[in-house]
């Protein structure tokens, strides 16, 4: 479907936001997320599971949603504008939203001398290049006992995708961190807690 045509239904609601997750990766994500006060999400597209973050994190909390949000033949991204209402209307904590890629997110959080943060949810570029991007920018960003949320890491019975860019680097290096162990996993999710030091 067009982008543009889903936009104009999800208007008349007659169509949903969209989501690649299943439910039970919302669930896992619901539960590492509860409660912590400094979240980030990289990949936003329509906010479904910005919401997730937003209506289980603590009501003091700050979520920063990363996405480019690249516009398209028309100048506006659909996107953002599904995003934007999605995820104002859960009411909890403070959003703020950062039009960039994850990397650049990375160095303007390092930049303004941001307390670390306590979750970070990888959604965005799944190339090997894009993951390794962003977890180089976001892992020594992260605090003992922090979550690191993966999507798009390895092969769940709806999604063969041992070979994609992201299943390898997890594989290859994420895995292999000694700074962080791997907690949980659940269909194409992998979570990843920072050690304490
Ligand atoms: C799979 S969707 C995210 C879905 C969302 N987490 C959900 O399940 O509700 C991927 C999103 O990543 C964004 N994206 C692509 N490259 C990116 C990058 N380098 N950094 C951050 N986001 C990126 C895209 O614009 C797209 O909106």
């Amino acid at each position: 479907m067009r982008v543009s045509t889903h936009f104009a239904l999800w208007v008349a609601g007659l169509a949903q936001a969209e989501t690649q997750t299943t439910a039970g990766e919302r669930a896992c994500l619901a539960r590492h997320a509860a409660g912590r006060q400094r979240l980030v999400e990289i990949g936003v597209w329509h906010g479904v599971t910005t919401r997730v973050l937003r209506a289980v994190m603590d009501p003091t909390a700050t979520l920063w949603a990363v996405d480019p949000y690249p516009v398209g033949r028309l100048r506006v991204s659909f996107q953002q504008l599904i995003a934007h209402r999605e995820v104002n209307s859960v009411r909890n904590g403070r959003v703020e939203w950062v039009r960039d890629t994850g990397v650049g997110a990375a160095n303007r959080h390092r930049e303004r001398g941001l307390p670390p943060a306590d979750f970070v949810f990888i959604d965005g570029d799944h190339t090997y290049e894009g993951l390794q991007g962003d977890w180089t920018g976001w892992s020594p960003l992260v605090a003992p006992g922090a979550i690191i949320a993966l999507h798009d890491t390895h092969a769940s019975p709806s999604r063969p995708m041992n070979t994609t860019g992201s299943a390898r680097y997890t594989r290859e290096v994420i895995l292999h961190d000694p700074a962080f162990e791997c907690v949980d996993t659940h269909d194409s999710l992998t979570v990843m807690r920072r050690r304490e030091a």
